[in-house]
């Protein structure tokens, strides 16, 4: 419960977002907002979004120690329970990056997202990407890393294994994957003792993935779908020509008339009214806002998301390319296309 009231005048009351139902009954909000500037916007930028973004309503946050902000916005959660929001009623997730996949660096990379977050536990921890490959910030479209390589199950379960600790030693409530396949979930699951709670995925009106999105329902595992409003404005190296743009789809272009708002808040309203919890980014007080008030007040008919159901155009934004081993073909090896691990 809230203990005190929320006082700006664009809030809203927390309360009122959907919720979600995790794994063992916890409650997770239905929309959280992303902290990744794209290589665009400051740290001290981004914080700022994060307390704005408490003000107006937001309970989750979707955090990551590659992101490099995870010390600035510690602070902002401490100020922010200061103002009377108790720990209990933040859901705060983060991520475990590609070069911390080795045995014990998993707790290590915990330990210094606690100690960065000032927090005793972290609500949901994911493995960020399946594979133990790293790039440096701002990489080139054609970044290649000589030591990258292919999943690995055993490997990918050893870093599992550290994760499933986290959560027995009381650090972590609940743990994820993210930037996964059907096909490496299912190895995921015959193998672990802790289920994955979540996933975290790309997921747009032009980008469904319905049979991924499906297979997390059907197996307990609440979807999380990042760049829900098509990433506008990420890094140049996750850009081609041939990548379409949501908020101009036509379909999505539309409806938002129809509503009179941004096309934005319609990919939003898709998202949550669909199932997945979007985390979308935004630095603009008014962005985020809108964001979180859309989730609660003229809701899409379900003509309105027939229609967003076939806006899909199987676009992957996030190709990952800058993660290919040598010998891999095209940035489609990292995604299992044919329905088996691609080697
Ligand atoms: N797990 C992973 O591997 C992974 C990968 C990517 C992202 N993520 C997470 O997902 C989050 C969101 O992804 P994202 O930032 O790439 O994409 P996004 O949320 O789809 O797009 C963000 C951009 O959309 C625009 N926008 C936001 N709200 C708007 C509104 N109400 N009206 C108009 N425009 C609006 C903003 O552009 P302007 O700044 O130009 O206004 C903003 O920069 C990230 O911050 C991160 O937390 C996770």
């Amino acid at each position: 419960m809230e203990t005190k009231k929320v006082t700006a005048s664009d809030a809203i009351d927390p309360r009122l977002v959907p919720q979600r139902t995790l794994r063992g009954g916890g409650k997770m909000p239905g929309i959280g907002m992303g902290t990744f500037g794209s290589d665009r916007f400051s740290a001290e930028q981004i914080a700022e979004a994060v307390k704005g973004a408490a003000e107006v309503g937001f309970r989750l946050f979707d955090c990551a120690s590659v992101y490099g902000n995870e010390h600035l916005i510690g602070e902002v959660f401490e100020d922010i329970m200061k103002t009377g929001i108790t720990r209990e009623e933040l859901f705060i997730t983060s991520k475990v990056w590609n070069d911390m996949h080795g045995k014990g660096d998993v707790l290590l990379s915990c330990a210094k997202t606690l100690k960065d977050l000032k927090l005793d536990y972290i609500d949901l921890f994911f493995v960020h990407w399946p594979f133990p490959n790293f790039h440096p910030k701002g990489a080139a479209p054609d970044y290649h890393n000589a030591d990258a390589r292919p999943y690995i199950q055993e490997e990918y379960m050893e870093t599992w294994y550290q994760m499933e600790r986290l959560v027995k030693a009381g650090y972590v409530r609940y743990i994820g994957s993210s930037n996964m396949t059907v096909p490496k979930l299912k190895l995921v699951l015959r193998d672990c003792t802790i289920m994955p709670a979540a996933n975290e995925m790309e997921l747009h009106p032009c980008f469904q993935q319905p049979e991924l999105f499906q297979y997390c329902f059907d197996n307990g595992i609440q979807p999380i779908g990042f760049c829900p409003i098509g990433s506008p404005t990420r890094p140049d190296r996750d850009k081609t020509p041939d990548d379409v743009v949501d908020i101009q789809d036509p379909i999505v272009a539309k409806i938002a008339k129809a509503h009179n708002v941004h096309p934005a808040i319609i990919c939003i309203k898709w998202a949550v009214q669909r199932g997945q919890t979007p985390i979308p980014f935004s630095i603009y007080r008014n962005e985020y806002a809108s964001n979180i008030r859309c989730t609660v007040e003229d809701l899409l008919t379900d003509t309105e998301m027939k229609e967003l159901a076939a806006a899909d155009k199987n676009c992957r934004l996030i190709k990952g390319q800058v993660f290919l081993w040598d010998g891999a073909n095209t940035w489609e090896d990292l995604w299992d296309l044919k329905g088996v691990i691609t080697k």
